[in-house]
């Protein structure tokens, strides 16, 4: 895709740094991070390079309003709905209920905005997305023009958002003179992982994929989507490619952290003042850190850690209810 396809939203090249404390107390390989939290919009995350090419295609046609949706601390949706307004489109939001309470996290984005998202009792993705549907033949009954914003952005449009990283990264190892031995990212809808594997096929590189389920699609996973927006995004079948899906770090369910996801945490803010969330990052560092433990990687390879942003979502009641109550 051309420059001209994106709504420009990202502040990239982002930076690929080194955490030297973090690789020396773990006494592992060299640690790069990749810093997609900083791409620079709201708390910056992963969903804002997706979201240049999503509302690019929804202006090119026409819409008035995107439709999106997620769990009830969704960074996606929250990110979308700042990002379309941006683009002189109006969001509606479907999320399942918050646990009753204050407020807090992302809910404020909404409020601060002047959005009421609707809810659907449970967070099941199929729910969600026929909720989402309803909600745009409503809006297009009254003679609007949605555009739908599936699950995390993860389509075929969105998915170019991460192929783009994929290239970023390789540019900037280029430039350290290092080849990772792996690449770490969280993997919730599969999009950002559909993204980094379409990268990884237009310019290959000798580096496994590691793609960390956190829980949000219950059964199957996210590996089956991905694949599928791969293979659409190429026009034919996804060839074997070297990914893996690590299922280990789930815990106690989406959104909900175990406990080597909570050490994790503690650990990236002690060594390299990092905030992970809950959700999605402190369950990445946690695979990380456990396939370091157990001596998978060589103290001479490079590894890289794709920081995906979520810092909202540590600044919710969950999470301190988390701390006051740690998982055994
Ligand atoms: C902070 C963060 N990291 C990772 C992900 C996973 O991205 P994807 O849904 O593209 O797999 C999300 C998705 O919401 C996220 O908010």
């Amino acid at each position: 895709m051309r420059d001209s396809e994106r709504f420009p939203l990202a502040l990239t090249p982002t930076p690929l740094v080194e955490a030297a404390s973090l690789s020396r107390i773990l006494g592992g390989p060299r640690i790069l991070i990749k810093r997609d939290d900083l791409t620079g919009r709201i708390v910056g995350g992963n969903k804002i390079r997706k979201l240049e090419y999503l509302l690019a295609d929804a202006r090119r046609a026409g819409a008035t309003h995107v439709v999106t949706g997620g769990g009830a601390q969704s960074n996606h949706a929250a990110q979308t709905a700042v990002c379309a307004r941006m683009a002189g489109l109006e969001a509606l939001l479907v999320l399942s209920r918050p646990a009753p309470g204050l407020p807090c996290g992302n809910l404020l984005v909404h409020r601060l905005l002047g959005i009421t998202p609707e809810y659907v009792d449970r967070y099941e993705p199929d729910d969600l997305e026929e909720a989402m549907q309803d909600c745009c033949r409503r809006l297009a009954r009254a003679g609007n023009r949605p555009y739908l914003i599936p699950l995390g952005g993860s389509t075929v449009v969105g998915i170019r958002g991460y192929a783009d990283c994929w290239h970023e990264i390789a540019s900037q190892c280029r430039t350290l003179g290092v080849s990772p031995a792996a690449i770490y990212s969280a993997t919730g809808t599969g999009g950002t992982l559909a993204g980094l594997l379409l990268g990884h096929l237009e310019a290959p590189a000798p580096c496994r994929l590691v793609g960390v389920d956190v829980g949000a699609i219950p059964g199957e996973g996210p590996l089956p989507r991905a694949e599928a927006l791969v293979a659409e995004a190429r026009g034919g079948p996804c060839p074997t490619l070297p990914v893996e899906l690590n299922r280990r770090q789930i815990g106690p369910g989406y959104a909900r952290p175990g406990p080597d996801c909570l050490t994790a945490m503690r650990l990236f803010l002690q060594t390299e003042g990092l905030l992970l969330d809950p959700a999605y990052t402190g369950k990445a560092a946690a695979a990380l850190i456990v396939d370091i433990g157990a001596g998978r990687w060589q103290r001479d390879a490079t590894v890289v850690f794709i920081h995906t942003g979520g810092a909202a979502g540590f600044f919710t009641e969950g999470m301190a209810a988390q701390l006051d109550n740690p998982p055994a």
